[in-house]
């Protein structure tokens, strides 16, 4: 991956800030985006005392001329995209159907689906122009395959990311560009922390992480190695799948 160029969207905290770290550690040139601009800002400067080479875009992947700016200045700094790794994503409003606010869903559909939509278009786009393979990974979840209660617009748009990845998976397969969707479970990020918040210890440590085979939530390390292996050569036959990393909980549910 020396010299290769990834792009990860939702890279200020969580998952997609330990993907950037690990790519800078094989050497790739990153391009970190989010909309909060200080938190990138921080982790470009931390990845270049490193001797890496990263540079922030702030971005909200909701907004088409963010996403066409995005591409735009990962191709002006490093010259092409390699590896796309999109990664943001809210949890949104957890709330029953019956309460559930039109603009919660509206706003979680627009990130978490639409968002990926606009992502993989300007970057499938920029990978084909500059005719060299790539890979994308899209970050699912394992509500990608369950449902939980009060969760039915984070649910319904992780769902969304099958049918949008393996769809796309056979478009760009001809070019030489493979498209995943990872699907993560519990995993220690603010995100995990906000939800724990919200649901109660209890919850997770009587409810839930029992339930995880191997007694434990997942690492933003762990998901990121994952994200590795979809990009690297290793994981050359695989397109058009879903890789789920969650210590074996979809399986216990
Ligand atoms: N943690 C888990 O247990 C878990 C489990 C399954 C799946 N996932 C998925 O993993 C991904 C990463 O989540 P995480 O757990 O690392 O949560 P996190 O720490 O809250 O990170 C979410 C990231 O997405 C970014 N983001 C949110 N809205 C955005 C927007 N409109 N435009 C650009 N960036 C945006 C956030 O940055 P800004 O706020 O700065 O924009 C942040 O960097 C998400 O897609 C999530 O659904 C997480």
């Amino acid at each position: 991956m020396k010299n290769k160029v990834a792009l990860i969207t939702g890279a200020s905290s969580g998952i997609g800030k330990s993907t950037a770290e690990a790519f800078a550690a094989k050497g790739a040139h990153v391009v970190v985006a989010a909309r909060r601009k200080e938190e990138l800002d921080t982790l470009v400067a931390s990845i270049k005392a490193k001797g890496g080479k990263a540079s922030a875009i702030q971005t909200d992947v909701s907004k088409s001329k963010d996403v066409e700016q995005m591409v735009a200045h990962t191709i002006k700094t490093f010259g092409r995209i390699d590896y796309a790794i999109n990664n943001a994503g809210i949890e949104g409003e957890l709330a029953p159907i019956t309460e559930l606010l039109e603009e919660s869903w509206d706003k979680v559909m627009n990130i978490n689906l639409k968002g990926v939509f606009l992502c993989m278009k300007h970057q499938a786009k920029a990978m084909i122009k500059g005719g060299h393979s790539g890979a994308i990974v899209n970050v699912g979840s394992v509500n990608s395959f369950l449902g939980f209660p009060a969760g039915s617009a984070y649910v319904t748009s992780k769902h969304g990311l099958i049918g949008l990845t393996t769809s796309v998976s056979a478009e760009l397969a001809p070019q030489g560009i493979r498209v995943n969707l990872l699907c993560p479970g519990i995993t220690v990020t603010p995100m995990h922390n906000r939800i724990r918040d919200l649901f109660g210890d209890d919850l997770y440590d009587k409810g839930i992480i029992p339930k995880v085979h191997l007694q434990r939530a997942g690492l933003p390390e762990e998901m990121a190695k994952a994200i590795l292996f979809l990009c690297s050569d290793g994981s050359s036959y695989i397109s058009g799948s879903t890789l789920t990393v969650d210590g074996g909980l979809t399986l216990t549910m």
